[in-house]
């Protein structure tokens, strides 16, 4: 399995910050793994031109689940498609926070996403209360049922699960290695028992405070088949040595 290592700038990013882009395919011409970085939808087209032939890919950090239409401020993943993304990042807990976004919501962006041909990344994970009461493994369950298809139709790498801990994004808190192997592991069997034996292929990526520093640890834990990162994804020389550390793993 091609293992993913997928950067998350948020709402951070203007042109300036596109020397980041290619001193990161300076320093990983053929990183050994593959390497995504989701700008705010306003660089999306920029970076993929500097991104074009080299290892890098681009992807989108959301998108409608409607091909078109009157709908103010939001894009398309044609639209995403065509400024250059190969991937686009579903069901982030901030856009469940901040958006109101449903599992059921989440679901039809995933199948319009991968309608358009593009790879869906979708986001699951537990807030700090529900890991305290004990329903980690209830809330995931619950988001992957309601949040993908029902049926895994095209390619098996059109679809990746990243498991984002909420309490971990950007607090510099990460679960243990344990709790992470523990919900990969749930998570690959859930897949498994919706879609069968091929859902083994599909990529499991941990995400929330992943750093040059704790990243190898993590991707040596079954079930982790790369990173989804967000503040460490902003600057070279600290995605550069994430994506190293999984190529390496
Ligand atoms: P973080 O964010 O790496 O800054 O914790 C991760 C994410 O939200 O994808």
């Amino acid at each position: 399995m091609r293992k993913l290592a997928a950067g998350n700038w948020k709402m951070n990013g203007t042109a300036e910050d596109l020397a980041e882009v290619s001193a990161l395919i300076t320093a990983h011409p053929a990183p050994g793994c593959e390497m995504l970085l989701c700008p705010p939808a306003t660089l999306l087209s920029r970076m993929a031109d500097i991104a074009a032939g080299s290892a890098l890919m681009v992807g989108g950090q959301n998108c409608h689940a409607k091909a078109s239409g009157a709908h103010t401020g939001d894009i398309s993943a044609d639209m995403l498609k065509e400024a250059g993304a190969t991937h686009v990042i579903l069901g982030h807990s901030e856009r469940r926070a901040d958006h109101a976004e449903t599992d059921i919501a989440v679901r039809a962006k995933t199948m319009a996403a991968q309608a358009a041909g593009l790879t869906a990344i979708v986001c699951v994970g537990e807030t700090e209360a529900q890991r305290n009461a004990g329903e980690t493994l209830l809330v995931i369950g619950a988001q992957l049922a309601g949040s993908l298809p029902v049926k895994l139709t095209g390619a098996v790498d059109g679809l990746v699960v990243a498991y984002e801990p909420v309490w971990a994004i950007g607090t510099g808190r990460t679960p243990t290695l344990k709790e992470v192997g523990e919900v990969h592991a749930f998570i690959r069997a859930a897949l498994v028992e919706r879609y069968g034996e091929t859902a083994r292929a599909i990529r499991l990526l941990y995400g929330g405070s992943v750093k040059p520093s704790n990243a190898a640890d993590i991707f040596a834990v079954p079930h982790v088949n790369g990173a989804l990162v967000g503040g460490a994804s902003l600057k070279a020389s600290d995605f550069g040595p994430i994506v190293a550390a999984l190529a390496k793993a």
